[in-house]
């Protein structure tokens, strides 16, 4: 660190270059991984909420900053469908809401003594489930990872066998974690069928909607994402679907009393701010120093309205659709699924040496143009590519241009 100050541009013009050299994941032709977007109305809310630098883990420490932040949660837990008496922490991203979900239903299923508690997830799961499981306490035996269909979901019958054979072997299922939206191609697993099961053999039911969740706004979302209502615990990264810049994950609570079971501690230096009977969110996180975050939620939906939000987000349905279509259409690619939500995952059409050499050279050739940027995976152990459709500047003429230059770099490839 240097000992003496230095001029603002100076840092300025030093840090300008260093942001050119990256990922442009604020831009429209950013298709990789899950797209964020960035929208600035969050980076004034946290200039504004650093700042001035008010405490909002305890309510007493700023009550009408702090009710700023509750109000925010609640209405994304009214957004799922959630009853009165639901509460939710804002986190830094679906890793850490996962995390606080696994710690919270297996307090309360388990109790202290959970090294025999057992976790359903299914194939398609993001990892950072097993990552939080981890974390929790559990060891990796504690996982079952389940089969998924044709169209990447969980069977629900599977789900059932091994609820019944871990139990037949004394083991304690307690917790199913159902995908709102996987990573890889958008699947949603049967939401209905999994609360059935969980409902059944009492599990909790986690669903992690961290990339699907906000499409629910979207027209016919509730539809779509059916059966979330009746989750025990649900993650949303707003940091995905609402567009907003990384750092911003949420965790949503059926019963909210259950956050505090699973996360409240005490102690005598914090007695002039503890109030009886009322519960502020460090009592229901895990986090007790920690930013204003509710402020990068609440001003733009304040500023935009919601209405801005519902119409870009079918927006990116429907330009995930166009982009199927045309994939689907054209012989040289093998389209995996149908999107669910906004992700398209494909392959070349090739024999599947020549599949798994010429896809990373397809992908190398379509970004190395500069003017979309995609990502592949691995899915069913072979190689895919994936267009996943979710900046609120992603419009149809980007989708267009990766849809082209994967026709053009294609045909290039296959001759
Ligand atoms: C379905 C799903 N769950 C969880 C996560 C992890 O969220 P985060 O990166 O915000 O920690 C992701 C990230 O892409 C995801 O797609």
């Amino acid at each position: 660190m240097p000992e003496a100050g230095r001029p603002l541009d100076d840092v300025l013009a030093r840090l300008g270059p260093a942001i050119a050299k990256s990922y442009n994941t604020a831009g429209p032709g950013y298709l990789a991984y899950i797209p964020g977007g960035g929208v600035y109305a969050s980076a004034l809310a946290d200039f504004v909420a650093t700042a001035t630098n008010r405490y909002v883990g305890v309510t007493a420490a700023a009550p009408v900053l702090a009710q700023v932040e509750e109000t925010a949660v609640g209405w994304l837990c009214a957004l799922m469908g959630l009853p009165e008496g639901s509460r939710g922490i804002l986190t830094s991203g679906g890793s850490l809401s996962n995390f606080s979900a696994i710690v919270t239903a297996r307090e309360e299923l388990l109790g202290e003594d959970f090294q025999d508690g057992v976790i359903y997830l299914s194939e398609e799961t993001h990892h950072c489930v097993a990552k939080a499981a981890r974390l929790a306490g559990f060891p990796r035996a504690s996982l079952r990872t389940l089969p998924t269909d044709a169209r990447f979901r969980l069977v629900p019958s599977a789900l059932e066998e091994a609820v019944r054979d871990d139990r037949a072997r004394g083991r304690r299922p307690f917790l199913v974690v159902a995908n709102a939206g996987t990573t890889n191609t958008g699947a949603i697993d049967p939401l209905p069928e999994v609360l059935r099961i969980a409902r059944a053999h009492s599990l909790w039911v986690h669903a992690d909607a961290a990339y699907g969740g906000f499409f629910r706004l979207a027209p016919g979302g509730e539809g779509l994402l059916g059966g979330i209502e009746e989750c025990d615990s649900i993650t949303l990264d707003p940091h995905k679907g609402l567009f907003l810049p990384y750092g911003l994950g949420a965790l949503l609570v059926r019963d909210g009393a259950s956050l505090a079971r699973a996360h409240r501690g005490t102690a005598s230096y914090v007695q002039d701010v503890a109030e009886e009977g009322s519960l502020g969110f460090a009592d229901l996180s895990p986090e007790l120093s920690r930013d204003f975050r509710g402020l990068r939620l609440w001003l733009p939906l304040v500023l935009h309205g919601v209405a801005a939000f519902r119409e870009q987000l079918a927006e990116k349905l429907s330009l995930a659709r166009w982009a199927f279509e045309q994939l689907r259409d054209d012989g040289r690619f093998e389209v995996l699924d149908e999107p669910q939500l906004s992700i398209v995952a494909f392959r070349l059409r090739a024999p599947e040496a020549d599949a798994e050499r010429l896809g990373p050279e397809l992908l190398r050739r379509v970004n190395a143009r500069k003017r979309v940027f995609l990502s592949s995976t691995r899915i069913a152990g072979r190689y895919a590519l994936r267009i996943c459709v979710l900046s609120f500047r992603t419009h149809e003429d980007r989708v267009r241009d990766a849809v082209v230059a994967l026709r053009e770099e294609a045909a290039a490839l296959l001759g």
